[in-house]
């Protein structure tokens, strides 16, 4: 029988929030916590600010009395388990655990001898054990694996990916001790399908980090393979579809306009740090991050090729950018390569428009670029000397972008078996 537990999840984004609905549904009573006030208020009000989590489930979840929400550190007392969802960004190429440090402080205010603590925020392998364990000792006497379970346990969540949910992917948990890890997989096993034990946190804190380490230098691959197969002549999309026929030994990426989310640019720059510590560098992941962030401004220079085929500069056209956001339909812009590309057509020159259903800002820094407001319509494709695809939503309807764009670069295959004369693709 699984033990219920008094959940507290610190930091409610694309993370923890999915976390605290699932383990509420679970039969956990859990508060969510996040120095957020706008973002408490909006969850008490059973409106989710991320994709994954419907209103209604929410509104299902708070009505069941299970689940509550606070920026009130004061009404985590009563928890025994504390789980960890906070950004771990980089600061000047360097992993900031500030964020985490905060939340641990928050964690050692309530923790009790048995209790647990799970970190799920991505970092560099020894997080756990070197900063969260003697931070956690100094504020609470407390001393892991003996006085209380710590766990590191990665998210490994894929926003917006209909297949793939919290439930369904498998969880790897790494905890300090084999009870610690007893633990953690009853708790996550009450909401999660499958779990996969490690034998410590430093492990499942490298399985993530080779997993996005493998995502990042394998799209390097592939943008590098772009860049070279446009001179050559050679349609690497159809190169890529043939190669994903072999039904073993190959796994398809696909190139774009460069990197972006909280995880693919940021992740394996936590551990070449930690390498780099170490006296020499991650060498792999240095040259993947140069090349997928070179990719933004390669795609700029095609513009203006593409442009300059039909005897115009980039300086006065109107180029139309389609999707701001990293990911096809998410409105998260967080590392997102789309204002770098029309940073960079504007420094050329370009008057810049773009349209992105998914995303609520209207203003892009240190740009002028117009936002094009509801629907996409025939119009606004016709009036652009270039429209590019930068993001691939699904409201984006590619014989329609083909039909009235007058030239497209295609950064993300939309068009696929749209061949036209005025159509390019990355
Ligand atoms: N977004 C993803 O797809 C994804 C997938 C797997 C892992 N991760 C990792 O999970 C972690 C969280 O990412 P996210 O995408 O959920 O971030 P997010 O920005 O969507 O949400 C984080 C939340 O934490 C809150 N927060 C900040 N400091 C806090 C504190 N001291 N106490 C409590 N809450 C605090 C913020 O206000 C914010 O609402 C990161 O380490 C990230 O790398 C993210």
């Amino acid at each position: 029988m699984v033990t219920n537990r008094n959940v507290c999840v610190l930091g409610l984004g694309y993370v923890g929030l999915p976390l605290a609905c699932a383990a509420a549904g679970a039969g956990h009573r859990v508060v969510g916590l996040d120095p957020d006030r706008a973002r408490v208020d909006a969850l008490r009000s059973a409106r989710s600010p991320v994709e994954d989590v419907e209103d209604r489930d929410l509104e299902k979840a708070l009505a069941s009395g299970l689940l509550s929400f606070t920026d009130d550190p004061g009404d985590i007392g009563g928890s025994d388990t504390f789980v960890i969802c906070v950004p771990t960004p980089l600061k000047e190429k360097t992993p900031d655990l500030t964020m985490v440090d905060a939340a641990v402080d928050i964690v050692g205010g309530a923790l009790r001898p048995g209790g647990m603590v799970i970190l799920e925020s991505t970092t560099y392998p020894g997080t756990t054990e070197d900063r969260v364990r003697p931070r956690l000792a100094e504020a609470t006497g407390l001393r892991a694996p003996d006085d209380y379970h710590l766990v590191f346990s990665p998210e490994r969540i894929d926003p917006g990916n209909p297949d793939y949910s919290l439930k369904n992917t498998p969880r790897v948990i790494g905890g300090l001790g084999t009870a610690a890890g007893d633990a953690a997989a009853e708790f996550y096993s009450s909401f999660i399908d499958h779990v996969h034990r490690v034998s410590g946190p430093r492990e499942a804190e490298m399985a993530k980090l080779l997993e996005n380490t493998y995502r990042h230098v394998n799209i390097a691959l592939v943008n590098e393979m772009a860049i070279f197969c446009e001179e050559l002549g050679i349609d690497l999309w159809e190169s890529i579809g043939a190669a994903s026929t072999k039904p073993f030994g190959f796994a398809p990426f696909t190139p774009g306009p460069g990197v972006g989310g909280h995880c693919i640019p940021v992740d394996p720059s936590y551990l070449s740090w930690r390498v780099r510590r170490l006296g020499y560098p991650f060498r792999f992941v240095e040259l993947a991050a140069e090349i997928n962030d070179r990719m933004p401004n390669y795609v700029a220079a095609r513009v203006a090729d593409l442009l300059n085929d039909v005897h115009k500069s980039v300086g006065g056209s109107q180029i139309l950018v389609l999707g701001l956001a990293y990911k096809r339909d998410l409105g998260d812009m967080r590392e997102s390569p789309a204002p770098i590309l029309i940073r960079r057509l504007e420094s050329r020159g370009a008057l810049v428009r773009w349209h992105d259903p998914h995303v609520g800002i209207l203003e892009i820094e240190d740009s002028n670029a117009v936002a094009v407001q509801g629907e996409l319509t025939a119009e606004e494709l016709a009036a652009a000397d270039l429209v590019v695809v930068h993001t691939d939503h699904s409201a984006y309807d590619p014989e329609m972008i083909v039909r009235h764009g007058r030239r497209v670069f295609d950064t993300r295959n939309l068009t696929a078996g749209h061949h036209a004369p005025h159509v390019f693709r990355l």
